[in-house]
């Protein structure tokens, strides 16, 4: 039922009082929210977490500098007290799978070879936990892209250069706001999201 509660909650939030949120209480939600699925348990989605003024200003510096954020919509956006990116790294399960016991699968020799790159898919589940996590002790998230400062901000806050940085995500206490561009799009029906196919012809 809370889980419920939490999903049906859950929305991106794009306004922040700047009050800090204690270390304590951010790394347990991280804790939780690294308990997530991963293929063959590489378990490489990991954090940086940027919780002192320092450090949240040094990255709207790298990713909205000045001259832009006069026009940017969202101010308290801003304001948030920490800022987590959420890292993976793909060598890593290049190598897991190189392991015996996936040697099956045949992937892992390079990055190329993968159908469905699973790395991504365990730090959208991470994401994910955050994000609810988030709700469930009573904060609020944004999710945003890092886009062409990936590798500024990589340099700037010491990640190495085999890890991606998939999403960076802004914590802090809620306040209210004006909903994002994309808000206004229905989400399709449920009919057509779930689908059945029909006997094989
Ligand atoms: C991969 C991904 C990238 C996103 N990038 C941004 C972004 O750069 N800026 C932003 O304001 N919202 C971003 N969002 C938030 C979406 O706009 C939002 O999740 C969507 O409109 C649905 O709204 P809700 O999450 O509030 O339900 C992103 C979400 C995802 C999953």
């Amino acid at each position: 039922m809370e889980l419920q509660r939490a999903m049906a909650k859950r929305r991106m939030v794009r306004s922040f009082a700047a009050t800090p949120i204690e270390r304590s209480r951010l790394d347990r939600l991280l804790d939780r929210s690294r308990r997530g699925p991963s293929a063959g348990n590489t378990s490489a989605v990991s954090f940086v977490v940027l919780d002192e003024p320092t450090l949240t200003t040094a990255y709207w510096d790298l990713t909205l500098p000045e001259p832009k954020r006069s026009s940017f919509r969202w101010t308290q956006l801003l304001d948030a007290p920490a800022i987590v990116l959420v890292l993976t790294r793909p060598l890593s399960y290049v190598e897991r799978y190189a392991e015996r016991d996936k040697g099956r699968a045949g992937l892992g020799d390079d990055l190329d070879g993968w159908p469905v790159p699973f790395w991504w898919v365990d730090a959208g589940a991470v994401v994910q936990n955050l994000l609810l996590s988030v709700v469930d002790d009573g904060l609020g998230a944004c999710l945003f892209g890092v886009f062409d400062h990936e590798e500024a901000v990589k340099e700037r806050f010491r990640i190495g250069a085999d890890e991606r940085i998939v999403a960076a995500i802004a914590v802090g206490e809620p306040l209210p706001d004006e909903p994002g561009r994309s808000a206004g799009r229905p989400r399709p029906p449920l009919n057509e999201v779930i689908r059945r196919p029909g006997p094989a012809v």
